[in-house]
Order: C-alpha cells, then structure tokens, then sequence
C-alpha cells in the first residue's frame, strides 16, 4: 500500500489513510450554528475520501470569531447543526475533526468577499478585539483591548467548554488554533506581545497560555480522542517567532499529551516576506518531528499525490493536509489512490457507476 494511503492511529482513532482536509473558513454560519452549506462542503470533502477531516476555525466565543459568520461553539445551540455533520463524515468512513480558535486582534472582519479587510466598525455590528497587547495589526485594524488576568482565564475557560461540546456534537479530535497571527499566536510571538506580567517577555512566559490550554483541553478532552495543535513555525518577520523557539515549544507540547502538531508559518504581521513555493512548509515540520520527536502534519501548496507521497516516504511529517487543492477537487483522494495505486473504497452509491460496470437505465 503506498504509504499516503497507510493508516494513521493517535490514542484511540485510526485515520484510514494520510490525507487530511486543512480547516477552512467559509464564514457562511450563522450566530456561530453551521448551516446546510457546512453540510455539503465538509459533507463532500468525507465522500472525497480523506481520512480526516477538519473543520474550518470555530470561535471559543463570540468576540473570538474572525468575522460575524464565523462557526462558533460558545453555546449549547451550536452543537446539534455539527452533529448532523459529524455523523455523516463518520459514515464515509471519515474522521471528524474540529479546530477550535480565538481570533485575538484579527477578529471582527468580513468575510472576504465582501470587500472590507480591517476591522468592521462598531456601528456596523463590529466589536473591541481582545489581544495579549493594545497592539493593531496593521494600519486601519483596530487596536485591541490587553486582555487582563481575568480576561486571560475567561479565554481558558471558553476553550475547555467548547472542547466539551465538541465532544458532545460527535467530533474525534480537536485541534487548537495557534498560527496564522490568532489569539493564541499572538502571545507566542513577541511582535505582538508586548505584556510585561508572566504572559510576556521570556519564552517561558510567551509560550505560557498556549500551554496552559492545552493542559485544559487534554484534561477534557478524553483519554482515547487525540489533540492536535496548529503552529505557525515562524512569523517571517525581524525580531518575530522563529523555527528554534517552535521546535523548543512543541517539546513542551508533546509533554503536556499533544499529539500531533500542525505545522504551518506567517500569518502574525501583514506583508511578510514568505518564499511560497510547493511544500515550502515541509521542512519546518520535518525540523519539529525529529527534534522534538512528536507526529507533525504538514500543509501548504501540496497538489500532488506523488509529491505528498514522498513527503511521507522521506519521514519528513506523518499527515498531509490539503486546502485549496481539494475545493478545486474535492475528490483528490480518490484520484490520488488511482494514480498511486491504492485500493479505497468509493462510496457505494457511486462504486458501480464511477467504474462504469453499470449501464445507464
Ligand atoms: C478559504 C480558506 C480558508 C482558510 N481558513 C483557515 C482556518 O479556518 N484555519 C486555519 O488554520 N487555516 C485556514 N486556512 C489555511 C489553510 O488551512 C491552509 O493552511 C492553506 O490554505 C495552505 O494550504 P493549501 O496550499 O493546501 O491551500 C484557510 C485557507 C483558505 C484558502
């Protein structure tokens, strides 16, 4: 079996092959509850035959959300419309998986279509965005409030009590949101935190909340489910978060009962210089796996099945995650597996007809 179809076991979960569908907004909820657009998008990708899949970032609460569409999962009522979801994944023979974030500086925008990228003002349903410093992201975002100590446990407390309901809306693992200049990037990098209490300044204290919520949520989380962690390696800026400190953090991780980290880059500051080419993420979360000796996914331009394949077959990260690739194919998997020479099973009611042993009626 070539090895981007072996299965992947983590605790108590087997991944029936390597492929994984990468979180993705679609800013298409709404008051946080995933509609029938969640339905068919995710619902599509389970047919397409990853063997994991991710949703896109679901907000730990409401001023949390990128946009006021984003998925959330800070109330009861958002449980039942994943259910449904997380059922029919399960009954592709896919696993579901939920990431759970906190936008932090980046939140209250649009979606991306809409024309606007800074924040929405508040008289246009906007909000003051909560952050480690009063620090904006870039010029015409708003500056975000610091958030104080009892700010700073009201965000663990939200992300323990979203991970309980992902339990209960049917998911199988949970991955934290710690890259692409979120929340939890946020205190990691010292571009953007600036505090001067034990939340900020040494590593220790940067690294401390992102800690801390893994620590909560593995509690939670149970024993048998697995916990990932998306990180961004490095912020691709002067003075920012960098592979070294990445590869020192996730040790600290895989300590705390992480299982996987998901290795991705940028996203801190605007305008970064990043050398974007196939795979050019590879190498960070080749970099974390043997040195910090726990499982990476790794993510970005990876279109191929022969060159997600050899990132396998060279150790070099145990998962492939695919974004855009799979809204332009979302049945890349099952391609893949013919290209590659795999046997997995299309569903049933396409098999006979897709493999043209069925006459037309
Ligand atoms: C439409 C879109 C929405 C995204 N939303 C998220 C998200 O919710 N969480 C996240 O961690 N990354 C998000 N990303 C980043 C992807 O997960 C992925 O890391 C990135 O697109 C690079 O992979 P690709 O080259 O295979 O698309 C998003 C990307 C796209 C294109």
């Amino acid at each position: 079996m070539p090895r981007l179809f072996d299965p992947l076991s983590l605790r108590g979960i087997t991944f029936s092959n390597r492929i994984a569908v990468s979180p993705m907004c679609q800013y298409s909820a709404v008051e946080g509850c995933a509609t029938d657009w969640h339905l068919v998008h995710l619902g599509g990708l389970a047919q397409g035959g990853a063997g994991l899949v991710l949703t896109e970032a679901a907000a730990v609460s409401p001023e949390g959300r990128i946009s006021p569409q984003d998925l959330g999962l800070w109330d009861n009522r958002q449980i039942e419309p994943l259910t449904r979801i997380t059922r029919f994944i399960a009954s592709q023979g896919a696993v579901a998986g939920i990431q759970l974030a906190h936008a932090g500086r980046k939140a209250g925008t649009e979606a991306p279509w809409r024309g606007v990228s800074t924040t929405l003002p508040l008289s246009a349903g906007g909000w003051i965005p909560l952050a480690p410093s009063a620090l904006a992201f870039d010029e015409g975002w708003a500056t975000p409030a610091a958030l104080d100590e009892a700010g700073i446990a009201a965000i663990l407390r939200a992300f323990t009590e979203a991970t309980k309901r992902s339990l209960d809306a049917g998911f199988k693992v949970v991955e934290l949101h710690a890259a692409h200049g979120y929340l939890l990037h946020q205190f990691l990098s010292p571009l953007a935190n600036r505090r001067t209490d034990h939340y900020g300044g040494s590593f220790e204290n940067r690294t401390r909340l992102l800690r801390e919520v893994a620590q909560a949520v593995r509690a939670t989380w149970p024993e048998h489910l697995p916990l990932f962690v998306r990180i961004s390696a490095k912020d691709w800026a002067e003075g920012g978060w960098d592979v070294d400190e990445a590869v020192e953090l996730c040790r600290g991780l895989r300590e705390l009962g992480v299982d996987l980290v998901d290795v991705s880059s940028g996203g801190l500051v605007p305008r970064a210089k990043i050398p974007v080419a196939p795979g050019y993420q590879v190498p960070f979360a080749q970099r974390i796996r043997t040195e910090a000796n726990i499982p990476t996914a790794t993510v970005g331009l990876i279109t191929e099945p022969a060159q997600a394949q050899s990132i396998l077959t060279g150790d070099r990260a145990d998962l492939v995650l695919l974004g855009r690739e799979l809204l332009r194919n979302p049945r890349w998997p099952l391609r893949a597996a013919q290209e590659l020479g795999a046997e997995i099973p299309w569903p049933a009611q396409y098999a006979r007809a897709a493999a043209g042993t069925v006459t037309v009626r």
